[in-house]
């Protein structure tokens, strides 16, 4: 833009000072021009009135003119011309007085609206005063071209600068651009991405401090991803020793008194929370360590589903009111659609879906296995709905349920479980894995719906890509 207006500003300018100059020389030459032309034929008819019984008339026509000019006489009161269109009323009465009182004088004036220029001068020998009427319409008609010609020399002027502007920003930017790009991969989750200064000097130090910055960064990252992986390992081998002794206790139930049993039943719910959460932590470090694969196998949706949902029930004989069977729903388009998915993964996202209805909307209403279309015209994808009449939840909470170790208000009601905030994190890192998202919607009438979707056949080697990673972002996390 700024180019683009200098060269504006210039070329007006330069434009506007050569019309100008242009047209002052122009108009000085041909008004010379005018008045050694209007000499040269007075003195011819002063030569000529002198001769006496010269026909004024026939003089007038002989006198040789300019094409495009005419003549006036005024001799002793009486006026002659060569054309009708001037004569004594169209001669500026200034001029006209002027030259009769013996001055020669040219002017300019306009008959409807053609510039002209009037010689007069004046004949006191005979009597009488010559005055020649020059058109000036050709030299406007120059000028005008000349106008044109300098407003598009402008106009190219403007938009060259314009695209010199634009050439030489883009290149000052370049090397901004590519460690913008490379800040934005990092974000995005490729930690490994790094700027290439190539042979540019400028870019050369910018590059390696920021590269450096990503190094450490990254090394931090993963340390602390192996962190979490080592407590993990670690604290399975002596829950599998505190499980096995709880069986052996749990064998020797009867023998234990009411507040050994009472205390057995605490260390037994505590101990399996424990272990969950251990699992839910191994498996988390698993996603940021990057090393968190898929293992496709081609499946029936429904199928998948409905296995899936069966694996979540609470085993028989479990604590608590029996559970309602929970309904799945697979609409005609899903009906027989083959899906190649991660089954473990899926089982996992459903069970915890389906567990957190349990735990905090009174179970899961329904179950819905879809296949609408996807984004862009890139054939169906494979959703999965899970949908509950309870509380729902609040528009503010929903952009921190897919986080980490984020419990809701709802997890505070009696009766609502105590989970430790990993269930939709992990989902959400699942999903993200197939280069899905997951989302949240109200249902009318309240309740919340789960909306779980997932391409249809995972691009190979391509999950956790930037683009699957950035969507999955957005769903799951509408308030980032
Ligand atoms: N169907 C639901 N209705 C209302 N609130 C829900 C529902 N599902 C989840 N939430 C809220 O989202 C929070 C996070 O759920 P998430 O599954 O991640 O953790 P959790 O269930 O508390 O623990 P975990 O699943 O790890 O045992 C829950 O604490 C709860 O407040
Ligand atoms: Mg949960």
């Amino acid at each position: 833009m700024t180019f683009a207006v200098g060269a504006l500003a210039l070329s007006g300018v330069m434009a506007g000072i050569t019309y100008l100059t242009a047209r002052a020389g122009f108009l000085n030459e041909r008004q010379a021009e005018f008045r050694r032309q209007a000499f040269v034929n007075a003195s011819l008819v002063q030569n000529s009135l002198r001769v006496p019984g010269t026909a004024v008339g026939q003089l007038l026509e002989s006198v040789d003119t300019l094409p495009g000019s005419r003549s006036v006489l005024a001799t002793h009161g009486q006026w002659f011309a060569t054309s009708i269109s001037v004569g004594q009323s169209q001669i500026p009465p200034a001029e006209r007085s002027l030259v009769l009182s013996g001055t020669a004088a040219s002017q300019t004036f306009t008959i409807d609206a053609t510039p002209e220029v009037v010689v007069g001068v004046p004949l006191p020998g005979v009597g009488a005063a010559y005055f020649e009427v020059f058109s000036l319409e050709e030299v406007e008609r120059t000028l005008r071209t000349l106008a044109l010609t300098l407003a598009i020399a402008a106009g190219v002027t403007t938009l060259a600068g314009a695209a010199v502007g634009r050439w030489a920003a883009g290149r000052a930017l370049r090397p901004l651009r590519g460690v913008s790009d490379a800040a934005v991969a990092i974000a995005a989750g490729d930690l490994g991405t790094r700027v290439d200064a190539g042979d540019d000097a400028d870019l050369s130090v910018l590059a390696s401090s920021f590269n450096r910055m990503a190094d450490h960064l990254q090394e931090r990252i993963e340390r602390e991803a192996r962190f979490t992986s080592d407590v993990s390992h670690e604290l399975r081998s002596p829950l599998t020793t505190l499980s096995a002794s709880l069986s052996v206790l749990e064998a020797q139930r009867e023998q234990l008194g009411p507040t050994g049993q009472r205390a057995l039943g605490l260390l037994a719910g505590d101990l399996s929370r424990f272990t969950r959460m251990v699992s839910d932590l191994l498996e988390i470090s698993r996603f940021d360590a990057g090393s968190a694969e898929l293992s496709l196998d081609d499946v029936d949706a429904g199928e998948l589903v409905r296995h899936a949902l069966a694996a979540a029930m609470p085993p028989h004989g479990a604590a608590g009111p029996p559970e309602r069977p929970v309904v799945v729903d697979v609409t005609p388009r899903a009906l027989g659609l083959r899906v190649r998915v991660d089954k473990r993964r899926i089982e996992r996202i459903v069970a915890n879906l389906v567990d957190n209805a349990r735990q905090y909307a009174g179970g899961a209403r329904r179950v819905v296995v879809d296949a609408p279309s996807g984004p862009g015209a890139r054939g169906p994808i494979l959703r999965i709905t899970v949908e509950d009449a309870g509380p729902g939840v609040a528009p503010d909470e929903r952009g921190h349920l897919f986080e980490r170790f984020y419990r809701g208000r709802s997890s505070g009601r009696r009766g609502a479980g105590e989970g430790t905030g990993l269930g939709l994190a992990l989902v959400a890192e699942h999903a993200r894995l197939h280069g899905g998202s997951v989302g949240i919607e109200d249902v009318p009438g309240g309740g919340a719906r789960f909306v779980v979707d997932l391409p249809i056949d995972p691009e190979p080697g391509g999950p956790a890509t930037d683009g699957a990673r950035a969507a999955s972002t957005d769903r799951a996390d509408p308030s980032r």
